[in-house]
Parts: C-alpha cells; sequence; structure tokens
C-alpha cells in the first residue's frame, strides 16, 4: 500500500484546500493528513487563525478524502511521522516548492499545482471586521494599539480621552481615523471598545459602552466592588455583549499550560499557590496617586489572583492583608488566603522590590515559574527526583497583548465556539478581593 502525507491548517475550509487533498489522495492508496494545533499556528505566528483545531479536522474528515488525520504540534513533527506511518510520499502545495526537500532523505517529496486566486488569508480578510475604539490613551493604549496590527478583522478606528489635544496627538501618531470629540462621536465610529483609562474611571466607561451596545474588553483592574460587576455583566448579558477583561496572562500560551498540566494532577494536590508582582514606579505617578486609585493592590492583584482562583477557586475562607503604606497607598502589600485545604499568598508593590516568580507546592512536586512568571515563556515541573523535572518552553510574541485581542475579535465573531479564558466568576471575585482590601477589615498595617 503506497501512503501518501500533507499537511496544512486548513482554516475557513476552501475549495483550494479540497482540490490539494484530492491531488494528494491520487498519488497513493491511503491519505494521512496532518492539521496544525492552534498553539503550533501561534508558535509559527499564525495569529489569525479562525476555526478551531477541532473544527479544521471536522473540515478535512467532511472531504471524506483522509483516511487518517493527525494533528501536527511541533517543528520536525514531520520526519517523525515520515518514518512512524512508513510514509511514502509527502505532499504539499506548490507555494512550498523547494522548502521540503529536506525530506527527500526519507521519502518522495511532490509539490501539487495551488488553485489559483483562493487562499485562507483572502477568506479572512474577506470577513467581517470588529471596529475598534480605544477610551484612553496612555501608556498601555500606546502599546496595545501596535499589538493589534498582528491580529486580523480588528482595524482601530477611532480614540477618545475628554483631554483633545492628547486623542488627536494619539491618533496621529498611530494613524487612527477618526479622534472623536464627544462619545456619541466616538460611538458613531467603532463597534467594540477597548477601555484603557484610569482605573477609576472604567466603571463608567464599560457601563457607557455597554449600553451604547458596544462589545467590551476592559483593562485591569476590571472594577473595585463586586456589585459593580454584576451590574456590568448583567448589562452585557442582557444585549448579548461581549464583556471580557484584558489580563493579559490569562490570554499567553504558557500559563495556560501551566493551569491545565497542574490541574490535571502533575504535582498531585496543590497545597500552596505563591506569587509576587513589583514594579518600582515613580512617586509621582498616577500609578502611586490615591486620588486615582493607585497603589500596589490596584495596579497589581489582579495577576496573582489569576493562578490563585483557577488552581484554588474562589471559595476561599478568609483574607488577610499587610501593608506599607505611604502618601495614602499601598507601596507594598501582601495578602494571604486561606482555603479549606490550601494556602495561596501574594505579594504586590510598586514601592517596594521582590523577585516575581510564582511557586506552586503540591503533595508531588511543584511549579516553578521564574520572574516575570505573568509574562512567561517558560516553566519548570520539579520533583523530588531530579531526574524526573520536565520544563517547558512557549512562545510570548511581542508585549503578549496580541493573545487578548485575537480572544476578544474570537468572542465578538465566534461567540458560538468561544470560551473565555477568565470567567465571569473569576472577575467578580477580583472585584471582591479588591472591595475587601478597600473596606480595610482585615488590613494589617505594616
Ligand atoms: N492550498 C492550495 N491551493 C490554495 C490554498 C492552499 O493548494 N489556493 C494548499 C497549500 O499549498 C497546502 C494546503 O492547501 O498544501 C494547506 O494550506 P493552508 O496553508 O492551510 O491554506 P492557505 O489557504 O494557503 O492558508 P494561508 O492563506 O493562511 O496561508
Amino acid at each position: 500500500m503506497k501512503k501518501v502525507i500533507t499537511y496544512g491548517t486548513f482554516d475557513l475550509f476552501h475549495q483550494g484546500h479540497y482540490k490539494l487533498l484530492k491531488r494528494a489522495k491520487e498519488l497513493g492508496d491511503w491519505l494521512i493528513v496532518g492539521v496544525t494545533t492552534d498553539n503550533f499556528d501561534l508558535e509559527r505566528g499564525k495569529m489569525n487563525t479562525c476555526d478551531n483545531v477541532m473544527d479544521r479536522i471536522a473540515a478535512v474528515q467532511a472531504t471524506g478524502l483522509a483516511d487518517q488525520i493527525v494533528i501536527e504540534e511541533y517543528k520536525g513533527q514531520k520526519i517523525d511521522d515520515i518514518q512512524k506511518y512508513k510514509v511514502d510520499v509527502f505532499a504539499i502545495g506548490s507555494d512550498w516548492t523547494g522548502y521540503f526537500d529536506y525530506l527527500k532523505e526519507y521519502c518522495q517529496v511532490v509539490y501539487l499545482p495551488r488553485t489559483e486566486g483562493i487562499s485562507s488569508t483572502q477568506l479572512r480578510q474577506d470577513r467581517p471586521t470588529v471596529s475598534l475604539g480605544i477610551i484612553g490613551t496612555g501608556s498601555i493604549a500606546r502599546r496595545f494599539v501596535p499589538e493589534s496590527k498582528f491580529v486580523n478583522s480588528i482595524p482601530v478606528t477611532a480614540a477618545f480621552n475628554p483631554n483633545q489635544e492628547e486623542c488627536a496627538g494619539f491618533c496621529k501618531q498611530f494613524e487612527i481615523p477618526v479622534a472623536a470629540k464627544t462619545l456619541d462621536e466616538f460611538y458613531q465610529n467603532c463597534s467594540a471598545v477597548y477601555v484603557a483609562s484610569p482605573h477609576f474611571t472604567h466603571y463608567e466607561y464599560v457601563k457607557s459602552a455597554l449600553n451604547a451596545g458596544k462589545h467590551v474588553l476592559c483593562e485591569t483592574p476590571f472594577v473595585f466592588k463586586r456589585s459593580e460587576a454584576e451590574e456590568l455583566y448583567g448589562i452585557a448579558e442582557s444585549k448579548n455583549l461581549v464583556l471580557m477583561v484584558a489580563l493579559k496572562t490569562a490570554y499567553c500560551p504558557a500559563f495556560g499550560h501551566l493551569i491545565t498540566l497542574l490541574k490535571s494532577g502533575m504535582i498531585g494536590e496543590i497545597v500552596e499557590v505563591s506569587a509576587s508582582v513589583t514594579t518600582l514606579t515613580d512617586e509621582n505617578s498616577q500609578k502611586m496617586d490615591s486620588r486615582y486609585f493607585g497603589g500596589s493592590m490596584s495596579e497589581n492583584a489582579c495577576f496573582p489572583l489569576l493562578p490563585i482562583f483557577k488552581l484554588l477557586g474562589t471559595d476561599y475562607r478568609n483574607i488577610n492583608f499587610y501593608s506599607k503604606i505611604k502618601n495614602g497607598v499601598d507601596i507594598y502589600t501582601k495578602a494571604v488566603f486561606r482555603y479549606d485545604s490550601a494556602v495561596a499568598s501574594f505579594q504586590v508593590g510598586l514601592g517596594a522590590k521582590s523577585e516575581g516568580n510564582m511557586v506552586i507546592s503540591g503533595t508531588k512536586g511543584y511549579a516553578y515559574v521564574p520572574a516575570p512568571w505573568w509574562k512567561t515563556d517558560y516553566f519548570e515541573i520539579r520533583y523530588e527526583d531530579q531526574n524526573q523535572n520536565k520544563k517547558y518552553f512557549y512562545p510570548y510574541a511581542g508585549e503578549g497583548l496580541r493573545y487578548e485581542i485575537k480572544d476578544f475579535v474570537t468572542a465578538i465573531l465566534q461567540k458560538n465556539s468561544f470560551f473565555s479564558k477568565v470567567s465571569k466568576r473569576e472577575n467578580l471575585y477580583m472585584a471582591q478581593v479588591q472591595e475587601a482590601y478597600l473596606s480595610k477589615n482585615q488590613l494589617f498595617v505594616l
């Protein structure tokens, strides 16, 4: 039996894919089709795949041409597959001519004619787009716009800042068509909104954007009261709008894998999560100003809260906060959570420095994520027997914001096949923790 193998992403499955599979099948008796995983696509820099791997596999299957489907997960896998499945012919479209000649050592390599005039890239460009408006034009917005260019279907069309001069300068610098003078003008020029304004304005802006019928991606910290978070989710749900919080760590590939590995029991039962985020900040910055809800808790707490809630859940018994205060803001806070069968703690600081790593301790081993763990591309699982230790590497492209932007646009365009990487419940509890801190009930000032 003559075995043929071919690979592809097969996003938005089209005629070109079908013809390619047909031609490949005609080269032998058994056709194996390799479909790339979503993560392998991300690693290769393909940020914009629309269909997830299960949908793409289903599309290949539906052709009835594939006798076997395999998932392509890593660079170099083609050689492994060819040997493992005793493949006679490797076939691929002519856009790759020459690129796979290195496989000739293992089997026959055939470049098949590509169908002209159609491609996934073109189909993606023809899809509806989400025109994005940005409220707030500070440092995070300045990092956001260049990152958004790596994601398809989400052009930035408008910006708003009550300081019109700043807004005009921002739009000029980033070539954004509309520097809106009023919120009405702003909403007329976008279908979704990224709220990147100062923390204490999030609630009002998110509410106003949702009431205007816009999907919202809100910067962290989301809001400072649980009731506000509940109200905003209520509006979003009643209007069938996407409401997401831009907690970038949640969307980056390494963090997602760390959580799934630990959830599957790799270090046994988790007994402690301990994480630290400190960023020494100028005392004159808004981040250190009590009038703007500045301070270490509001600025950084959402990051360690994420792994704590993902791994231990939100049913903690109590929290104690220990803070060092200067000019009315916490320049350093340690929080300790008591759970029924575990403990969690974090350190956040704008005016005190510590190592920004994360350690998750379990009954069989522990996970170590080096600083800065919140934008990691690497972590280790360590055991008593060091020979069993494992190291994991993942891509972390650019500023890392492109992952959340991709999720936001997917959430809007493909609502049915989307689940948010930070759940509503987690966001409600993050607001609850901020509220608990501001109430000062369990606060011990150092
Ligand atoms: N292919 C083809 N004719 C087309 C498009 C793709 O023969 N018009 C082939 C490719 O050469 C490859 C396979 O289909 O062998 C899977 O390609 P894939 O990269 O998934 O599809 P593209 O449409 O080329 O995707 P993109 O635009 O994202 O590169």
